[in-house]
């Protein structure tokens, strides 16, 4: 029977024993499985744990702040933060197709964790946040390289380090747990999941910078309305994205021509089958006026009411 004082004790002297007088070394992407994983490691050995925050510029708003706070500011953590929103803008360019776009972040990743980790110097060990669920879902000694491919935390797989992957008993609910335990905020223990390629695969089509602040300015208040209605648990992900197409409108006396903003809620189970939230018209109403007031550029909001399958929960 699983008891999660036992194993915060169990995991923090394994830690220790393990690592013993070296460093660690982890890359925090500010979800759920990264942020327990270093709220545990550091529990254990403190300062000899470095975390690495890669800012690719694909984050929802306040979210690397919030890394930032947490991790800097409650914890006192070694973090170091790598702004590279230009370099993954730059290498989006002029590109459209879905899977080359997760394909280029997923590579543009690796290679920014491979150069700084490089500049701080020696680190032996290297912190990921596997679940159990990870290397079952797989069903092979393959299961770290398929999830390496898949997720944007994925990591080189030539790296020397040794991994060290405390969370790889665990079950989801089981990893809240133990945050919570550990002192991290409920916004951080419930987030939503969100795709390693941010809102990169939220924006349909090329990736700019004013499409990225539309998509962001329409979430954050989607995001705002639905924990005002007391929804944030309920629905299992919510997220708004940005089609590649504008269409006319009136403000005023003045015709518009300007982009449609979707919104897309669901709840699931495990992401695997979804169904379309049922969100209340007034709640929708709030969000839909809001939205068309408050983010330039945009004239049109619609709601995604098919389920999966037959469509997927993201739109790329
Ligand atoms: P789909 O769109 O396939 O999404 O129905 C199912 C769940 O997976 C998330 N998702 C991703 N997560 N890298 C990730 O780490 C990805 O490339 C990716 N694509 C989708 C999605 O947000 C949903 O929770």
């Amino acid at each position: 029977n699983w008891s999660m004082e036992t194993f915060i004790e169990d995991t923090i002297r394994d830690i220790r024993e393990t690592v013993g007088d070296k460093k660690v070394l982890c890359a925090l992407s500010g979800g759920v499985d990264s942020s327990v994983v270093a709220a545990l490691i550091h529990r254990a050995i403190g300062d000899q744990l470095t975390c690495m925050f890669v800012d690719h510029g694909l984050l929802r708003k306040g979210e690397a702040e919030g890394v930032m706070k947490t991790f800097g500011e409650q914890f006192r953590m070694n973090l170091v933060k790598i702004d590279a929103r230009e370099r993954f803008l730059s290498k989006l360019k002029g590109v459209t197709d879905p899977e080359e776009k997760r394909k280029i972040i997923g590579n543009e990743f690796i290679r920014v964790f491979e150069e700084e980790s490089a500049k701080i110097g020696l680190h032996e060990f290297l912190g990921q946040g596997t679940l159990y669920t990870d290397i079952v879902e797989s069903g092979t000694d393959t299961a770290h390289t398929i999830k390496s491919h898949h997720n944007v935390g994925g990591l080189p797989e030539d790296m020397t380090m040794k991994l060290i992957e405390p969370l790889d008993t665990l079950f989801k609910d089981e990893v809240r747990k133990v945050g919570e335990e550990l002192g991290l905020s409920a916004e951080i223990v419930w987030r939503q999941p969100f795709p390693g390629p941010g809102l990169g695969i939220r924006v349909i089509g090329e990736v700019t910078e004013a499409k990225l602040t539309i998509v962001r300015e329409s979430d954050e208040i989607l995001r705002n309305e639905i924990a005002k209605a007391g929804l944030d648990r309920e629905v299992w992900q919510y997220f708004t994205a940005l089609p590649d197409f504008r269409s006319v409108g009136v403000m005023g006396d003045v015709r518009t021509y300007a982009y449609t903003v979707g919104i897309r809620a669901v709840t699931s189970i495990d992401g695997m089958t979804a169904d379309w939230a049922r969100i209340p018209y007034d709640v929708l109403e709030k969000i839909s006026t809001r939205i068309v007031n408050e983010v330039d550029g945009v004239n049109r909001v619609v709601y995604d009411i098919t389920s999966k399958p037959p469509s997927t929960i993201e739109w790329e």
